[in-house]
């Protein structure tokens, strides 16, 4: 059976000022009517799979848990993280705790912040890529690139195992400009969607493998974890000492049991302002609007307003975000750096 697994310990740093360390973006209705964390909870249940497991900060509990209760979704557990390991730590979290339920558990890693417009087909490519996974391979879902994104990971199609299935032949994450210019370049790579179906134990098996700290400490984590209601809390000690990486960088750069299902059902990392322009609906001078606004004479551009009537006039390819204490106005090539913004702020410089 799948287990869908969410990843919801980011924080949001560029979608400032909506998301915010202490209400971070997943947690918010930023694309959808839902937040981007209902909506990956809403997309699973498409499938046919247990109660989702979600894997959180301890300081974020009481959200998720009121986002579950709003949609009546009881989870399989909430696992709270006393601090963020990034994600290597939280899927082997995730991976411990299932195992225990069902040594065969096959899990379905969702990040709570991305965008899928065509949930038919991404229920298919799951459905392709199951049994592959229950054979033991750690199965990534390629999306065709459009750029040479530098904040993805890129994928190498080895063998076909199917229709729409493959080895994995090479997996990069994040490379340089240059070498991922030269990827989108050769046609021979696709972009890591983010989400995984891997066998928990699998996965144990390979982080073992590759990174054997992180495997150890988050076992010893979960072997004295407190359980409360829905609530698991692995052990602080023991997760503090967890070194801190990447499912992709730790695991997926070095398997040699990956596999690839390929994906097309309009996925979106909504990692900045111009990503959540490209998924919306835009009216013919290319503008993307949500709440209160007036616009006059321009043209691709987002206005986002949260508490004030936001009016504009004459500007092209900007971004304005209005909350009720800070607005944020940038160029829409240049969103990437609102973390600069963040950080400063945080600084104080
Ligand atoms: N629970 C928990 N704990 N979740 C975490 C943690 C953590 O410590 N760190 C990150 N996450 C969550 C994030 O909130 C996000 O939903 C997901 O895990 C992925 O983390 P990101 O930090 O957003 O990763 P990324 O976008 O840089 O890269 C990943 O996604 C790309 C596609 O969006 C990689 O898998 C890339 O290869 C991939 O292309
Ligand atoms: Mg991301």
């Amino acid at each position: 059976m799948i287990t869908p697994v969410l990843l919801s310990g980011g924080i949001g740093s560029r979608l400032w000022p909506v998301s915010r360390e202490a209400h971070p973006k997943q947690f918010q209705p930023l694309a959808g009517e839902l937040s981007m964390l209902q909506e990956t909870l809403a997309r699973t249940r498409n499938l046919q799979a247990t109660a989702p497991v979600v894997v959180c900060n301890e300081e974020h509990r009481f959200m998720v848990a009121e986002q579950l209760r709003e949609l009546h979704i009881d989870p399989g557990a909430l696992i709270l993280e006393p601090q963020g390991r990034n994600t290597a730590p939280a899927v082997a979290l995730a991976a411990l705790h299932a195992v225990q339920a069902d040594p065969e558990a096959i899990l379905l890693v969702l990040p709570a912040d991305h965008v899928i417009v065509d949930v038919a087909s991404f229920v298919e490519a799951v459905g392709k890529a199951l049994p592959a996974a229950q054979g033991g391979r750690l199965m990534t879902f390629g999306v065709v690139p459009s750029s040479p994104e530098t904040g993805y990971g890129y994928i190498k199609c080895g063998d076909a195992l199917g229709e729409g299935l493959y080895e994995l032949e090479r997996f990069v994450e994040k490379p340089d400009a240059e070498t991922a210019t030269g990827y989108l370049a050769s046609g021979d790579y696709l972009w890591n969607s983010g989400m995984f179906l891997i066998g928990a134990a699998a996965y144990l098996e390979e982080l073992g493998a590759h990174a054997p700290g992180i495997l150890a400490a988050c076992r010893a984590a979960m072997e004295q974890a407190r359980a409360d209601m829905d609530f698991v809390r692995p052990e602080a000690g023991a997760f503090a000492g967890c070194p801190s990486d990447s499912i992709d960088y730790a695991v997926m750069e070095h398997t040699a049991r990956g596999g690839v299902v390929s994906l097309d059902c309009g996925w979106s990392d909504v990692g900045a302002w111009s990503a959540l322009w490209e998924v919306a609906q835009r009216d013919g001078q290319g503008n993307a609007v949500r709440g209160d606004v007036v616009l006059d004479n321009c043209s691709d551009s987002y206005f986002y307003s949260d508490s004030r009537l936001v009016a504009a006039t004459g500007v092209e390819d900007i971004v304005v975000v209005e909350t009720a204490d800070a607005v944020l106005v940038a160029s829409r090539d240049r969103v990437q750096d609102v973390k600069n913004i963040v950080k400063a702020l945080k600084t104080g410089d």
